[in-house]
């Protein structure tokens, strides 16, 4: 039995194309309970993409990632080290809010992750931070939860695209852990700092 390709394969050659093909996806049942695709967001040559989870509320309503309270501490630690969102490129695992802002399921990573790959074959960072599990089980393909891996860079390779990719905590973990979580989250960020300048 051949399958389909996924459309995210055909959807074009750049960025903007592939953004745009992405809005009608319905490949999996977030498009039954979303209000919009968030595809992504930041400069399409960015050196520095974040992966998160999922939209949540505020972000299914405005259609662009890490604008609620998450968002507004990564935007406060991407500041804190010389930059600013329009800096970098900000993208999820799944680009339409689970309901409830349940955790996604593994078929709903599956039918999505084509469109993560194609923002990391255009943008072509050179450095990737994974925010949480989801991120960083996908892109490591490994089980180790987040709390082992943190802290440490990893080599990433896909279709001739090398990165170092830098597995932090998610902001929503960090915002609900405080205190020595948040100062784990700073001292990642001037991690990453320095990995970029070591890279430029
Ligand atoms: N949490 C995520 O993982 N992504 C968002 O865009 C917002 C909150």
């Amino acid at each position: 039995m051949t399958s389909d390709p996924h459309p995210a394969t055909g959807a074009g050659a750049t960025l903007a194309e592939v953004a745009s093909a992405s809005l009608g996806c319905a490949l999996c049942k977030l498009a039954e309970t979303r209000t919009q695709v968030v595809f992504g967001i930041g400069r399409s040559d960015a050196d520095l993409m974040f992966v998160g989870e999922g939209p949540g509320e505020q972000e299914d309503l405005k259609g662009e990632p890490f604008v609620g309270r998450a968002g507004q501490l990564l935007t406060q630690l991407i500041e804190g080290i010389g930059l600013t969102r329009d800096d970098v490129y900000i993208a999820n695992v799944v680009k339409c809010r689970p309901p409830g802002n349940r955790d996604p399921h593994p078929e709903e990573i599956e039918a999505c992750a084509p469109w993560l790959d194609r923002q990391l074959e255009l943008v072509r960072p050179r450095v990737i931070v994974t925010l949480g599990n989801f991120a960083t089980k996908l892109l490591l393909s490994t089980k180790d939860g987040i709390t082992k891996l943190r802290g440490r860079e990893f080599g990433f390779s896909r279709a001739g695209h090398e990165a170092m990719l830098i597995p932090m905590y998610h902001p929503s973990a960090v915002l609900r852990s405080g205190g020595k979580a948040l100062a784990e989250a700073r001292a990642d960020f001037v991690h990453v700092k320095r990995v970029l300048a070591r890279l430029a």
